[in-house]
């Protein structure tokens, strides 16, 4: 605060209207501020050097003057660790602006005068994602900011993989038989996986996916469970499934050690879609990491036939670096007591379900049905088909109360789950999202292709008859 103060003042105090500033002057005059750790020594000369100038003749932006950057809106900047990089902002439009890099710690002071200009010098050592903007209140939310790179753009591991788990990756239904008994085995996998493109994080996971794999049975049923940790391992994992009647769902009996395996044995007493969870401290952790799936325990005679089932979860993640950073991001704890994520996901991935290889796909006639669960760990989803309704929703995963009809929007809580069901009448794209829509600007956002003939007398372009 006082440095940006007494900044301004001095360079209000070099060349009042700061015009006539030639930009080593302008240099020099800042580097006589104090609290400027990273500003350049003032015998260095600026090796890279960028013109950005102020409009605000469509929204509010820096645009590129001269070179590579030339025209582009709001350019992202480049520079090599070593550079010391000069930016010249122009006032374009008369408006009050100014140009400042936190990290850098540099600042132009405001510039009123359409036609001013005055610049910013510093020495970039280290390799990152930076961001220069216009610190007016309000400037930067309409736009004025840009990156500034420095280095080769971060990349994702080179061993990441993907986790998510395909939506059509249900097990066939259990329909009309007797209960017998079931044998269930998972691992528990912390694997590097794609969290968005050019990004990579540490999951763990049941079975290498998120959610993990998706398990169903029948009331009545006996279901054998055994969980392995493999040695490579570096925590203890478990399983708390809410289909169990026990202490810790299973949990308290199946906390199992790198290199181990351990089993019980429980009985499937009520019908309904359940969510299963790892359990071991800090259980947040373990299931913002990516350790949930569903279990689904069919009451007697089974579900309704449909045309097709899809299995989708949404989990919040909580990393250290910001949305949108590349490389491999890390987990960070705080930001998890604090409620505060970075990503939500349906599937495990930012944007998982939107690419081609995992939308949702079915066929204008079909009825379909979406087994949807949040693992959480902390926020509710406002689950949502954008341009659909559900005809039918078993809320809360009750299978055995009547389905409310004609429902837009539902909650799922965190370690809940709903069935939804509905016909599709109309081709087109539909979307998946929670209708806390912030969040899909933060990777929560799915598809749902559906093929076939029109449909006008339901939907088309222009008026009636
Ligand atoms: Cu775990
Ligand atoms: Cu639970």
């Amino acid at each position: 605060m006082l440095s940006h103060l007494s900044h301004r003042l001095m360079l209000v105090a070099a060349g009042l209207a700061l015009v006539a500033l030639a930009p080593l002057e302008a240099f020099s005059a800042s580097a006589a501020g104090p609290m400027r750790p990273s500003r350049v020594d003032a015998v260095q000369t600026a090796t890279v050097h960028y013109t950005l100038r102020t409009d605000t003749s469509n929204g509010m932006a820096f645009v590129g003057v001269g070179g590579d950057i030339d025209g582009q809106t709001n350019p992202t900047l480049t520079a090599a660790p070593g550079d010391v990089v000069e930016i010249t902002m122009v006032n374009g439009d008369g408006v009050t602006h100014d140009l400042a890099l936190d990290e850098f710690g540099v600042s132009t002071g405001e510039i009123s005068t359409k036609g001013a200009q005055a610049s910013v010098t510093f020495a970039v050592t280290q390799n990152g994602e930076y961001i220069y903007y216009c610190s007016i209140p309000g400037h930067r939310l309409a736009g004025m900011w840009g990156k500034l790179e420095v280095g080769a753009p971060a990349a994702a591991a080179p061993d990441a993989v993907s986790i998510v788990r395909d939506p059509t990756d249900v097990p066939d239904p259990v329909g009309r038989r007797a209960p017998q008994l079931v044998k269930v085995h998972l691992t528990a996998e912390e694997v590097t996986g794609l969290l968005a493109d050019g990004t990579s994080y540490l999951y763990y996971t049941f079975d290498g996916k998120v959610p993990g794999p998706m398990l169903r049975a029948r009331v009545g049923d006996t279901i054998e469970l055994s969980l392995t940790n493999p040695s490579s391992s570096k925590m203890v994992h478990s399983i708390d499934l809410h289909a169990v009647t026990g202490p810790g769902g299973g949990s308290a009996l199946l906390q199992v050690q790198p290199g181990d395996t351990k089993t019980i044995t429980f009985k499937a007493l009520m019908p309904g879609l359940f969510v299963y969870h790892c359990a071991t401290p800090s259980v947040a952790e373990h299931i913002a990491n990516g350790m949930y799936g569903m279990i689904l325990v069919e009451p007697a005679g089974g579900l309704p036939k449909v045309d097709k089932e899809f299995y989708v979860m949404q989990g919040d993640m909580y990393t250290n670096q910001p949305y949108g950073t590349k490389g491999m991001l890390d987990f960070d704890y705080q930001k998890m007591l604090d409620e505060q994520p970075e990503y939500f996901v349906f599937n495990g991935a930012a944007g998982a379900l939107a690419t081609d290889e995992h939308a949702l796909r079915a066929r204008v006639g079909d009825n379909i049905r979406v087994f949807f669960g949040v693992g959480g760990p902390n926020f509710t989803s406002s689950f949502h088909i954008i341009g659909e309704m559900f005809d039918k929703l078993y809320n809360y995963g009750s299978l055995e109360t009547p389905p409310m009809t004609g429902v837009q929007t539902t909650l799922v809580p965190p370690g809940g789950a709903a069935m939804v069901e509905l016909k599709l009448q109309v081709p087109g794209k539909y979307i998946l999202v929670d209708h806390a829509l912030s969040r899909l600007e933060r990777g929560l956002v799915g598809f749902l292709y559906v093929e076939g003939p029109d449909a006008p007398d339901i939907y088309r372009q222009g008026p009636a008859e």
